[in-house]
């Protein structure tokens, strides 16, 4: 087939190299001619693990073609996908001003062929609709259209397993012919296929991160009672995760989730719900506990720590990307700053992109050890391979004191203790 992704951020790109791999040609079409280049010249621009390898692959075998052109583009495909950005507004909606300009310009190019036209961008309930609206009002006479919602589950860091095979392929339509080029184009990739209405498309999409997001914020709700009564959350949601109707997966307590799909989907679902006067306490109450976690965190580092001058290790919202994007890592470390804290930080990918937020207002470390040198405390905030069993009796011995605060809870609080740390972890009793 030949297919259209809208759009190279991570759904848009990596939705694309995994298309072209199974062996269709696929055009990308982007609006920043600098980003386009670097994408031809086989840079993904974002970090993220053996996307290299698979755009330049597909570039080389000439499935890939980077565009800024929907007249070259749309014409030629039978099926086009959208993966642009749908930011909070100030007040927590999902901004779809990228969305409605995107189907204006796709809906000008159509050719004389049926197309389907298919979202992948997380779109609040009620959008596909808008969108064909917009298709209708502007498409040539002749062009013939339907469109489809078929939301994407991939996650930073596994992007690619999670698009090869994914537990389900949501299909949402009310088109029998875009549902069956839809699975036509899926028939490669693993996974159950789930065929619904288009609104039910769109909340599942919701739904399943703001499920994910409650999952998060109970284990940490659940911490915080822990610390107050000698438990110990990890011992607790063992305890709890292996309930199969419950399960452990996304019940890891911790500095709380970030990143640039829960907080704000949390958020948009918040807004949606609240708008058709449902009452949201419940999802109020994830985003706040989500808040606590990192704020709580904040506290106990200014409470505890015997000094200002400290060392970070992680800042990436979780390990494997280089993604800040409220990362409570850069949350945390905006209070420890107005709060007159010294910062050195280290981060195997995410430095380039703090760098652009704080600037020369925290120090780059080039490893670990270097971050922790000299340090009063170190802090650690994304769970990178790097640091699991990293020599911690080396890390000691350069501190100034022996002060960690472990967010992400990588290790044993009685081996810390052994090894002569005062250690702090969340939801373990602290030694
Ligand atoms: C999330 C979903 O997992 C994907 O299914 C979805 O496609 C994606 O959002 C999206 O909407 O685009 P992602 O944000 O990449 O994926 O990362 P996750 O692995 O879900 O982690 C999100 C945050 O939750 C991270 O900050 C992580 O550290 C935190 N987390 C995760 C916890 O604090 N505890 C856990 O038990 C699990």
């Amino acid at each position: 087939m030949t297919i259209t992704l809208v759009g190279h951020g991570y759904v848009g790109l990596v939705s694309a190299c995994v298309f072209a791999d199974l062996g269709n040609t696929v055009y990308v079409i982007g609006r920043n001619e600098d980003k386009l280049l670097r994408l031809k010249s086989g840079d993904p621009i974002i970090y993220e693990p053996g996307l290299e390898e698979l755009l330049k692959k597909n570039i080389a075998a000439g499935r890939l073609i980077f565009t800024s052109s929907y007249k070259e583009a749309i014409p030629a495909s039978e099926i086009v996908m959208t993966g642009v950005g749908t930011p909070p507004t100030p007040t927590g909606e999902a901004d779809l001003t990228s969305v409605l300009a995107v189907a204006e310009q796709i809906g000008q190019n159509l050719g004389n062929h049926f197309t389907v036209i298919s979202c992948k961008s997380t779109v609040p309930v009620g959008t596909n609709r808008k969108i064909k609206e917009v298709l209708d009002r502007v498409k040539p006479a002749h062009a013939t259209f339907e469109v489809a919602s078929c939301p994407e589950f991939l996650r930073e860091g596994s992007a690619l397993n999670d698009t090869f095979r994914p537990d389900r392929i949501i299909i949402g339509s009310d088109s029998k012919e875009a549902i069956d080029l839809l699975l036509k184009l899926h028939e490669p990739i693993e996974g159950e296929r789930v065929v619904v209405g288009l609104e039910s498309a769109e909340i599942i999409k919701y739904a399943s991160n703001s499920m994910l997001a409650t999952k998060i914020s109970f284990a940490n709700l659940i911490s915080f009672i822990c610390e107050k009564t000698g438990a110990d959350v990890e011992e607790v949601l063992d305890g709890v995760g292996l309930d199969k109707r419950i399960g452990r997966m996304f019940l890891y307590s911790g500095t709380g989730y970030g990143g640039s799909c829960f907080p704000k989907d949390v958020l948009a679902l918040i807004n949606t719900g609240t708008s058709m006067g449902v009452d949201m306490t419940m999802l109020k109450a994830v985003d706040d506990i989500n808040k606590k976690a990192q704020t709580n965190f904040a506290s106990i580092i200014q409470s505890s720590a015997p000094g200002k001058n400290i060392g970070v290790w992680g800042l990436a919202f979780k390990p494997n990307t280089d993604d800040i994007r409220f990362a409570p890592a850069i949350n945390i470390i905006k209070i420890l700053l107005e709060d007159g804290y010294t910062v050195t930080a280290y981060d195997p990918e995410g430095m380039d992109n703090t760098a652009t937020v704080f600037g020369d207002r925290i120090r780059y470390a080039a490893n670990p050890f270097e971050a922790a040198e000299n340090k009063d405390a170190l802090i650690i905030f994304t769970e990178w391979n790097e640091f699991k069993q990293i020599d911690l009796k080396k890390i000691k011995e350069t501190m100034s004191s022996p002060f960690i605060f472990d967010g992400r809870n990588m290790y044993e609080p009685e081996t810390m203790k052994q090894l002569g740390f005062t250690y702090y972890s969340i939801g373990r009793k602290n030694i």
